[in-house]
């Protein structure tokens, strides 16, 4: 049995995870409405991932004998300046979240619980990759600047895209029986 403490902080960073989940859809919505349907659907799969993150962090709470709790999410902002805007937002976003879990990390070290610091692992191993991938689409777009042809090249680029459940876990057991997955059904 985990201790409260640990419980509290874990409920705390799910719902850390689920903003992120709501402030990637928030700037699919802004993509989708400035045209950029590519980057809208790049957002849309990121969206997704940190919906798995919740989710998978909340079932570690319930199957350790805790209670999940759904706390109150933060409203993300709506519109950005730019993509190079959103795109730093989204580096300097994952930057806060792999010091959250480090944090984390902190929190299991000192309540001497093992198994939470193994579990965790995957989520600091997962900040690896999106803090790299993050940093890689704000260069690209950097790069792109004001040039309307380099834009809708980066935005091709991004709208391939595809959502892939990590080994083991799916939100919708059975709706990805049927290969049906998030953003499968949109267009
Ligand atoms: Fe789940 Fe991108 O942090």
């Amino acid at each position: 049995m985990l201790s409260e403490k640990m419980f509290e902080a874990l409920n705390v960073q799910a719902n850390r995870e689920l903003y992120s989940s709501y402030l990637y859809l928030s700037m699919s919505y802004y993509f989708e409405s400035v045209k950029l349907p590519g980057f809208a659907s790049w957002m849309r799969v990121q969206a997704g991932e940190e919906l798995v993150h919740t989710m998978k962090m909340l079932d570690y709470v319930a199957s350790a004998g805790g209670r999940a709790k759904m706390l109150a999410v933060e409203s993300p902002r709506e519109s950005w300046a730019s993509p190079v805007d959103a795109f730093q937002q989204v580096w300097d976003h994952e930057r806060a979240v792999s010091g959250l879990i480090r944090a984390l990390v902190g929190v299991s070290e000192a309540e001497k619980d093992e198994a939470t610091k193994s579990f965790l692992q995957w989520y600091l191993d997962e900040q690896v990759e999106e803090e790299e991938s993050s940093d890689n689409v704000l260069n690209l777009v950097k790069a792109a600047g004001n040039d309307n042809s380099a834009l809708q090249a980066a935005d091709a680029k991004l709208g391939q895209r595809r959502f892939k459940f990590p080994r083991g876990f799916e939100i919708f057991p059975y709706a990805a029986s049927l290969g049906l997955t998030i953003g499968s059904l949109k267009r």
